[in-house]
């Protein structure tokens, strides 16, 4: 296994990958970031022992098989690589050109993008038959969903060796058209920024914006929080590429996620979103 990117999607994907027992190989441009990655992976595992869902051996057997580098060229022995770089196209078909270069001719390839095409990294390899898009859930160990995306150009053949590599990580595979926003996102998008829209009007308060769809529908977080949690970068990212793409007004970011991602407000990650955690203010739990 090969896993592109050690942020927060590429370190949970190298951790599920490590343990279910494949032999991983995770890169970072450089070796602070790839440090900070691992110290991730490693916290996420601690967690899971002591949730008591992971053995204690399990523990270092996992972080054992997992195997840091800056160099993409590692990737020689892989069978299957998942790329989890920055959400930029240019980035991401930069990587495929390289990736095509250095796996085997038989490797798949696969991106966690969870709004660019498929067909455009495809496209840039000479294996356009072999890639596919996998798009993980945050956080990656807890979320049991892997939405995978059909391209134009993906064979049956990947698509089914694909299908039994997610099923050994214990995840449930829906299977998507290439189309911006795949399944989750074109559903999620709107909902979240309908939300944002209706605190925009004073509609109602962001507490009960959240409790209404935590215990009203049984969602584990209520939009705003989810929100926070997901990166409020990341949602005017999608929502912007699904816009783009469909000129439909459901998708269109409002005023104000634009102007708390201006403002730096982009959720957790930052100590602030629509709860100020930099405050100690704690949204809605049940
Ligand atoms: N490894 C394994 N299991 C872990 C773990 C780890 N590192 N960390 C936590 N867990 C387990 C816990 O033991 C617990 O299991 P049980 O329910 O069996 O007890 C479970 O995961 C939940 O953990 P917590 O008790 O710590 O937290 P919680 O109950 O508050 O749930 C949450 C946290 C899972 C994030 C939950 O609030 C949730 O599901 N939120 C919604 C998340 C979501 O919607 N994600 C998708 C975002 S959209 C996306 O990712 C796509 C995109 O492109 C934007």
């Amino acid at each position: 296994m090969g896993v592109v990117g050690c942020g927060l999607m590429g370190s949970g994907i190298a951790e599920v990958c490590a343990r279910a027992g494949y032999a991983t190989v995770i890169r970072e441009v450089n070796s602070d970031l790839l440090a900070r990655g691992l110290e991730r992976v490693r916290a996420s595992l601690d967690t899971a022992v002591s949730r008591g869902k992971l053995p204690e051996a399990e523990r270092e057997a996992a972080l054992g098989r997992i195997k840091g580098t800056t160099s993409l060229a590692d990737f020689g022995d892989c069978e299957l690589v998942i790329e989890a770089a920055t959400e930029n196209v240019e980035v991401k078909t930069r990587t495929f050109v390289e990736l095509d270069q250095v796996c085997a001719p038989h490797a798949i390839l696969a991106s966690n993008t969870s709004s660019i095409p498929i067909v455009r990294m495809a496209s840039a390899t000479h294996r356009a038959d072999r890639v596919l898009g996998m798009h993980f859930m945050n956080p990656v160990p807890v979320m049991p969903l892997i939405e995978y995306v059909r391209a134009l150009t993906t064979s049956d053949e990947t698509l089914e060796v694909a299908r039994r590599f997610g099923e050994t990580l214990g995840k449930r595979i829906i299977v998507s058209k290439d189309r911006a926003g795949f399944i989750v996102n074109f559903l999620l998008i709107p909902y979240l920024c309908e939300a944002v829209r209706m605190l925009e009007q004073g509609f109602a308060t962001r507490e009960d914006i959240d409790v209404g769809m935590m215990l009203g529908t049984s969602y584990p977080m209520g939009p705003l929080t989810l929100l926070d949690f997901v990166g409020l970068d990341t949602t005017l990212f999608i929502a912007d590429i699904l816009f783009d793409e469909f000129k439909d007004p459901r998708f269109a970011a409002p005023t104000l996620l634009r102007q708390m991602v201006i403002a730096n407000y982009l959720g957790r990650k930052t100590g602030r979103g629509f709860y100020n955690y930099e405050r100690g203010e704690k949204p809605p739990s049940r």
